[in-house]
């Protein structure tokens, strides 16, 4: 049985990842996971300087998912090649470095920083709805998809992902975009911008008035988003928002992803990815599938 997939000219040797800022940079999920069966590690947003986010509250439950506005806390590129990329380096995974500039120019220099060993690839946050200046900005602006994603492409060797964000009316234009401007994947879903509040005080819950909704709430936006992309690029799709099961995992590959990342359910069962992998091999098993990629993208409509 292979469990092999492609994206970019990278191999993976499965389609298990996790996704950005639910899996810091590895090191506390070592304890319950063993990380090298993991098919990549996408590791927390960075940013060119270090960033120390958005004052309290960050994470609010809701039915079925969390609000958080963590607003990129992160130790910047460099503390990230300083203190984190050598306990990445010795995982037998693939190490996929999210980006988030404020600028396009700060984009490019974090990108040039981590044209190095050890980063396999990079995934450029277009899409973060946490962030005052940047974030969702360029992710809601087809020619800033396009625009950041080519100058990134220039000066990095490494494979690029561009993250979209579903707080847009028609997902097709924003992957087309990103894969026009040279873009090898697109990943989606980030999260989706939503609201709580207080009925005491009368007040919203976040100082950002609005914070991003994740967890198995958004599976079925997510799946619905990741379908359309599909159809509308040629580029692989990353398939990720409210996965908890192998179940919800093979619905994303069978709408089109050729892998999926695991985020909010991480929280709930640190084990979860370990679960998800074994119950895809039990599907395969008993539907006579012997390669993974015959399920991607074999949906009937
Ligand atoms: C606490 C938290 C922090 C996140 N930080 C990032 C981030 O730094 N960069 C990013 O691209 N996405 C970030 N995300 C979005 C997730 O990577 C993912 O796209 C989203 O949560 C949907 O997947 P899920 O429902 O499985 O969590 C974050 C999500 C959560 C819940």
């Amino acid at each position: 049985m292979s469990l092999k997939v492609n994206i970019g000219n990278l191999e993976f040797k499965n389609p298990i990842f996790v996704a950005s800022g639910t899996f810091g940079f590895g090191k506390e999920y070592s304890q319950y996971v063993d990380l090298n069966k993991l098919g990549a590690i996408m590791v927390k947003g960075l940013t060119l300087n270090p960033k120390e986010g958005n004052p309290p509250p960050r994470i609010y439950e809701t039915p079925s998912g969390i609000l958080n506005s963590v607003g990129l806390q992160n130790p910047g590129v460099d503390g990230f090649l300083k203190d984190e990329l050598p306990f990445l380096k010795k995982i037998d995974t693939k190490i996929i470095v999210n980006i988030a500039g404020e600028t396009i120019e700060e984009f490019v220099t974090i990108a040039q920083k981590l044209d190095i060993d050890g980063v396999h690839a990079l995934e450029l946050n277009v899409s973060c709805p946490n962030v005052k200046e940047g974030g969702m900005a360029f992710g809601v602006n087809p020619n800033s998809i396009y625009e950041i994603t080519k100058r990134v492409k220039g000066v990095t060797s490494k494979i690029v992902i561009v993250k979209l964000t579903p707080n847009v009316a028609d997902i097709k234009i924003y992957a087309k975009a990103a894969e026009d401007g040279g873009a090898d994947a697109v990943s989606l879903i980030n999260t989706i911008t939503g609201m709580a509040v207080d009925i005491n005080s009368r007040r919203p819950i976040f100082k950002n008035i609005f914070a991003g909704l994740s967890g198995p709430a958004v599976k079925p936006i997510a799946l619905k988003y990741v379908y359309e992309a599909k159809k509308a690029v040629s580029i692989p799709v990353i398939g990720m928002g409210g996965i908890s099961s192998a179940e919800d995992a093979i619905e994303f590959m069978i709408v089109g992803a050729t892998a999926v990342a695991i985020g909010t359910y991480n929280f709930i069962n640190p084990t979860c990815t370990m679960d998800i992998l074994e119950g895809i091999k039990k599907y395969m098993n008993e539907n006579n599938v012997s390669d993974i990629n015959q399920i991607i993208n074999s949906i009937n409509v």
